[in-house]
């Protein structure tokens, strides 16, 4: 009798395998399970109340075993084909025919992105990346660079000044001390960041504004060296071979101070409306490094010598993108914002 036992379980076994959906399952469930089931007519017929007691115990057991056999593998099939036909169904809700849904990514703020650019060219020249602080002493935002207190180039420098007597930094200037005494000579170095001044907001000035200093010190550092790399910059900045000239400016931490121009960007030199008709651009003011701000930083302005430059983060920006106001940086104008690349 219990041969039957294994021809049936066999035949449940390969039945099963053969369902595929949770509705063929349940069919070989009643099947073998069910009230007329031939697992559960094992034990009803004439044959199984003939038996002599001993075999009938044997094969109660071996029913048992088969029945709690297919009663768990009905139960996992089951399980598994409403599982798969739960996924097809949600699979079939995805209409492809609908518009997807638009999501926005943002935009790099023009200066954000100008100011990544440069210091990638900068980085390639060897130059190292460091931002200073925007909270700054009094010592080294003029002291250290030959502004004493009672010095007129202060005038032009009206900051806010905190209750402690620090203040917030007029230029990235303030950073060079800082370097020189940090990392000593030679350095190679640009500093990128926000600066302040009080004064009255109009289409080119901000109280709030981007700078990048930069600052190179070594043995024989020269104003060919400056204007080799500014030159290398602007080129790689406009895309295009461009013009300098340097013309003489004062600030009393460089020696001899300039303000580079660059040809007009926009009428190659010529003359028009935006260069006022002279064909250059005042771009950069920068120097060679005053011996007293060397000496300030802690280097020996008879072995060394090097050259710093404060261009006009904002004001590149401006050009590079032709933006006519400076107040449009901070509008908070998401129409101006998302003119701008997402990625630079
Ligand atoms: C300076 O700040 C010097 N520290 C630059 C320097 C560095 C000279 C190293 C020599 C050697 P100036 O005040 O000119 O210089 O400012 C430099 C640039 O900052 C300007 O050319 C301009 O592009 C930008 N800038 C200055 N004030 C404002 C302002 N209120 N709004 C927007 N940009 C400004």
């Amino acid at each position: 009798m219990t041969q039957g036992i294994d021809t049936l379980r066999q035949q449940f076994e390969s039945d099963l395998a053969a369902a595929r959906s949770s509705r063929e399952v349940e069919a070989v469930r009643v099947k073998y399970l069910g009230t007329k089931g031939s697992i559960t007519l094992l034990t009803k017929g004439a044959d199984f109340a003939a038996m002599p007691p001993a075999e009938k115990k044997a094969f109660g057991k071996a029913f048992n075993e088969l029945r709690a056999f297919a009663e768990e593998r009905v139960a996992a099939a089951k399980g598994a084909a409403d599982a798969a036909e739960q996924r097809d169904k949600s699979r079939n809700l995805i209409d492809l025919t609908l518009p997807g849904t638009e999501r926005t990514i943002g935009s790099i703020h023009p200066v954000a992105g100008v100011q990544m650019f440069l210091e990638d060219i900068f980085r390639g020249m060897g130059f190292m990346v460091e931002t200073g602080f925007e909270v700054e002493s009094e010592y080294f935002n003029f002291d250290a660079l030959n502004i004493p207190s009672d010095h007129p180039a202060r005038d032009m420098q009206d900051t806010f000044w905190l209750t402690n007597g620090e203040l917030l930094r007029t230029h990235t200037s303030a950073s060079q001390v800082r370097a020189l005494r940090q990392y000593g000579a030679p350095i190679r170095a640009i500093f990128p960041g926000r600066c302040f001044r009080y004064e009255s907001m109009d289409a080119s000035h901000e109280t709030s504004f981007h700078q990048c200093e930069g600052l190179m010190v070594d043995k024989d550092v020269s104003v060919a060296t400056l204007i080799a790399v500014m030159q290398t910059f602007l080129n790689c900045v406009f895309e295009r071979e461009l013009g300098v000239r340097l013309r003489p400016g004062y600030f009393p931490f460089v020696e001899p101070g300039f303000e580079l121009d660059l040809q007009c960007v926009i009428c190659g030199g010529t003359g028009c409306r935006v260069c006022k008709q002279s064909g250059w651009l005042e771009l950069v003011p920068c120097g060679l490094v005053h011996p007293r701000v060397l000496a300030a930083g802690g280097v020996d302005p008879d072995v060394y010598s090097g050259f710093a430059f404060g261009l006009g983060l904002t004001r590149l920006a401006m050009m590079k993108y032709s933006i006519p106001d400076i107040r449009l940086f901070h509008s908070g104008d998401l129409r101006f914002y998302e003119q701008f690349p997402a990625v630079f």
